[in-house]
């Protein structure tokens, strides 16, 4: 199977890329967490204030077996969590090809500070907790993509651009 899959921490673009990224290479697009928030009939939020954190990573990970039933071609744009487990690493690969999609903390905090459904970023100095969660993630992320896109000071269509160069090198 041959999707194409963004990966990255929360903010880094991956929802807003993928759905642009669908029309150019004439696939179909899902956002995982999209997808689980219609499945439960609820928001990330309350997954997490219900059931807790372990739950929702186990939604995550029944979704990408589903995906990979489905054998169809998608542009899929994942949660910021979802690489962290291996079981998940394994399946993406089967999926297709991960697109890291990097961004440093001061870009990330700029387009999340004023966001409230992001669980995982509430409470005190969102900042320094993404700093701290990304110095943790970023191994994972570049362990798990196939390629590494920096998207600081880049627009939406540049990004486009260089994954679209990207495909046609077959990545
Ligand atoms: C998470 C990222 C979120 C969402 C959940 C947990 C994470 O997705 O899955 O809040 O652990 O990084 P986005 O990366 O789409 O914000």
């Amino acid at each position: 199977m041959k999707s194409v899959i963004l990966i990255g921490y929360m903010g880094c673009g991956k929802s807003t890329v993928g759905r642009k990224l669908s029309y150019r290479l004439r696939k179909p697009f899902l956002d995982t967490d999209k997808q689980i928030e219609m499945k439960q009939k609820c928001t990330i939020s309350e997954i997490f204030e219900k059931h807790g954190e372990k739950t929702f990573r186990d939604m995550e990970t029944e979704y990408l077996r589903e995906l990979l039933r489905e054998k169809t071609d998608y542009v899929i744009a994942v949660g910021g969590g979802l690489p962290l487990r291996e079981e998940n690493r394994r399946l993406l690969r089967r999926l297709g090809s991960c697109i890291y999609l990097k961004a440093e903390p001061d870009t990330i905090y700029e387009r999340v500070k004023s966001d409230t459904t992001r669980p995982l970023l509430r409470g005190e100095d969102p900042f320094e907790r993404i700093c701290k969660m990304l110095a943790q993630r970023n191994p994972v992320y570049e362990s798990c993509a196939d390629e590494i896109l920096t998207v600081d000071e880049k627009s939406i269509e540049e990004i486009l651009d260089e994954i679209e160069e990207m495909e046609k090198r077959g990545v």
